[in-house]
């Protein structure tokens, strides 16, 4: 046990090379982070889709106004904080306030639309530990604003599952769901809680929480006999205006030409009142209780009701973790070109400048920084999964050589002592 004084704050995690540590999860290896990364990186470009970067707190009420009130994230979930100012800002729980809040603020609605864009960070929820559930997750996430079309929604799932697919997600289903419009929810919500407030005796305390502030998230619950009740209840399908079933068809009719694996899922509200019209998560049936590796949908209101121009949008965000819980990820071990093994003082100013020659080329290259003894050298080499080491010594000096040992085939040979050289000797 190690004797540190502090450890991480609840529900974080550390990333860290090598072994350290005991068995760690993939999230906590950072050649997993770097794969993922240069994935989205790639694959958003092929969609051209630009990358933005926000704060990671924001003004406390964007996210009250935009995630809801009633959410389960504003009532129990935010980091909230005044600062020495007296401001009340709150680490972001998520990407979209920010994201809508910098477009309005820097009036991108000015550009060529749609506006398409992505950004990958940390957000911070103040939820309980579980395995694939922390305080501080980072997210993969994409904002396309500017367009209603529903040939949107597709390319946004089309997008999170291809993403997921490079990264070797298993078992994965989109569930796909239509919130309806704004005149849907007029119709239906007032249904819905009728019927929710003659059986409310029967439902669970959070259900009944929730009655007067956003009686949808009733489907969210995990109780049994509000499950049961909701069995009977009044179907939003039965309530949508022809508009918002016409955007459904076209949805799942693109989903089925792109030939992506969903279901619909009346059930699935989520957790965010921005929401219109088309919501989605993208489940991997090989999770455990967290199964959603990603969810979105659409918010045609959100950028209006934050003060800007009537202008639709959507999007999704995808956990980093999860994904890489859910993904049958390739063992990546980090390698190294070449370790310069010394063997004598006058050679380790040689191996230094050897090193350097070869960095520029583009090779990875270390050498020994402890005066180590020969052995301990080659041991070190083997460590850090060299493919080749170069050895220098007082004769290798003499005869302006070294030595280029192949460190997995195990072939060696007497190269002349330059940059050009020894390159030329490892990239056979
Ligand atoms: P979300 O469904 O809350 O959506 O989060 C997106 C993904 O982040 C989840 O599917 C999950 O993989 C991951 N995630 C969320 N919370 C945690 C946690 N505590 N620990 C680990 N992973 C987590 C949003 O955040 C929306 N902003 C998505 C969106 C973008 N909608 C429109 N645009």
């Amino acid at each position: 046990m190690s004797q540190s004084k502090y450890r991480g704050p609840k529900g974080t995690y550390d990333v860290l090379p090598g072994d350290a540590g005991t068995k760690r999860e993939p999230h906590e290896r950072p050649e997993m982070w770097a794969w993922i990364e240069a994935i989205a990186r790639k694959t958003f470009a092929r969609y051209n889709y630009r990358e933005v970067r926000t704060p990671v707190f924001e003004e406390a009420d964007l996210f009250v106004r935009s995630v809801g009130e009633s959410s389960d994230i504003v009532r129990k979930e935010m980091f909230t904080f005044t600062d020495r100012g007296g401001r009340e800002l709150s680490l972001r729980p998520e990407g979209t306030a920010g994201v809508v809040r910098a477009y309005v603020e820097r009036s991108m609605d000015r550009m060529a639309r749609p506006v398409k864009l992505w950004y990958t960070g940390p957000m911070f929820r103040y939820e309980r530990q579980q395995k694939g559930r922390y305080r501080q997750h980072s997210q993969i996430g994409a904002e396309i604003l500017g367009s209603a079309d529903p040939l949107v929604d597709v390319e946004a799932m089309a997008l999170l599952y291809d993403i997921h697919r490079q990264a070797g997600v298993r078992e994965e289903v989109i569930h796909v769901n239509n919130l309806g419009d704004l005149e849907t929810r007029e119709r239906y919500v007032p249904e819905l809680k009728a019927y929710l407030e003659k059986h409310r005796p029967d439902l669970d305390p959070d259900s009944v929480a929730r009655l007067d502030t956003n009686p949808l998230r009733t489907f969210d619950s995990k109780d049994a006999n509000t499950q049961a009740l909701l069995e009977d209840a009044p179907k939003l399908e039965e309530y949508q205006t022809d508009d918002a079933r016409t955007h459904f068809s076209a949805v799942t009719s693109g989903l089925d030409a792109l030939g992506i694996p969903y279901r619909v899922d009346p059930a699935l509200v989520r957790g965010f009142d921005y929401y219109t019209l088309t919501v989605f998560e993208a489940k991997s049936y090989a999770l455990g209780a967290q199964d959603a590796v990603g969810g979105g949908g659409r918010y045609n209101d959100l950028v209006r009701d934050i003060g800007g121009p009537d202008m639709p949008g959507i999007g999704f965000g995808s956990g980093v973790e999860r994904i890489l819980l859910a993904a049958s990820a390739p063992d990546l071990t980090p390698e190294l070109d070449v370790y310069f093994v010394t063997l004598a003082p006058e050679a380790r100013n040689v191996a230094l400048k050897l090193a350097a020659e070869l960095r520029s080329s583009g090779l990875s290259c270390d050498l020994d920084y402890l005066g180590r003894s020969a052995k301990a050298q080659f041991k070190q080499a083997d460590r850090t999964g060299a493919r080749f080491s170069v050895v220098i010594g007082a004769d290798e000096l003499a005869g302006n050589s070294c030595k280029v040992r192949d460190m997995q085939g195990g072939g060696e040979a007497a190269v002349p002592l330059s940059g050009g050289e020894v390159l030329k000797a490892v990239s056979g």
